[in-house]
C-alpha cells in the first residue's frame, strides 16, 4: 500500500481551485472549512460532492444543518480566506470576514468568485472523510480569476 506521505505527494500533482465550504452551527452561527476536494457530479439534477474529514468542526455541522454553501476563491484575497478557514475552530472563524446569507440563510463570503448553495442528498463514508453529495438549490458567479491550488502552493490560473 502506498504510505501517505507518498499519497499526498503524487496526489498533489493534481491542481485544483480552492473553496471554503461554510454551513451553520446548530445555534445558527456561521461554520465553514477551506475545501479542495470538490467536484460537479450531475447536470440534471444538478448535483456537486465535497469530501469532509470527519474530524472537522464543520463535518458534524454539515450532517446536523444537511445544507451547506461552496465558496469559491479568487486569486485575489483567496490564499488569505483559505489560509484563515483552514484553521481549526477557535473561536468565531467569521470574525471579520464579510459575508451574508443565501437564500437559504447559509452564509455566503462577499468575496467569493463564485458560490453555489445545496442540499445534502447523500453521505457516504470515504476512509477518514465523508463525501456528501449535494443538490444545488441556487448559485451566482462574478467576475475575477480563479485561486489555484498545486503541490502545497497557492497560485494564479495563467493561460
Ligand atoms: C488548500 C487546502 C485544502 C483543504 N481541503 C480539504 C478538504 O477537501 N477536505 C477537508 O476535510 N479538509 C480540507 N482541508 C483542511 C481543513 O480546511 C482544516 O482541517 C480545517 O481546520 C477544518 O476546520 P474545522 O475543524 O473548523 O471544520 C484543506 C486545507 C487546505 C489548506
Amino acid at each position: 500500500m502506498i504510505d501517505p506521505y507518498e499519497f499526498r505527494r503524487v496526489l498533489g500533482h493534481f491542481p485544483s481551485g480552492v473553496t471554503v465550504v461554510t454551513t451553520l452551527r446548530p445555534g445558527a452561527e456561521p461554520c465553514g472549512l477551506t475545501v479542495n476536494a470538490f467536484s460537479s457530479v450531475s447536470l440534471e439534477p444538478p448535483l456537486v460532492m465535497v469530501c469532509v474529514e470527519r474530524e472537522a468542526v464543520s463535518h458534524d455541522c454539515i450532517i446536523e444543518y444537511g445544507r451547506f454553501a461552496v465558496n469559491m476563491l479568487t486569486d485575489e484575497e483567496g490564499e488569505r480566506l483559505a489560509r484563515h478557514f483552514a484553521q481549526p475552530q477557535v473561536g468565531d472563524k467569521f470574525d471579520g470576514v464579510a459575508w451574508s446569507p443565501s437564500r437559504a440563510g447559509v452564509p455566503i463570503l462577499d468575496r467569493a468568485l463564485a458560490w453555489v448553495d445545496c442540499t445534502v442528498v447523500k453521505a457516504v463514508e470515504g476512509g477518514d472523510h465523508t463525501i456528501f453529495i449535494a443538490e444545488v438549490t441556487d448559485g451566482d458567479a462574478h467576475e475575477g480569476h480563479p485561486l489555484v491550488y498545486y503541490r502545497g502552493r497557492y497560485g494564479r490560473f495563467d493561460p
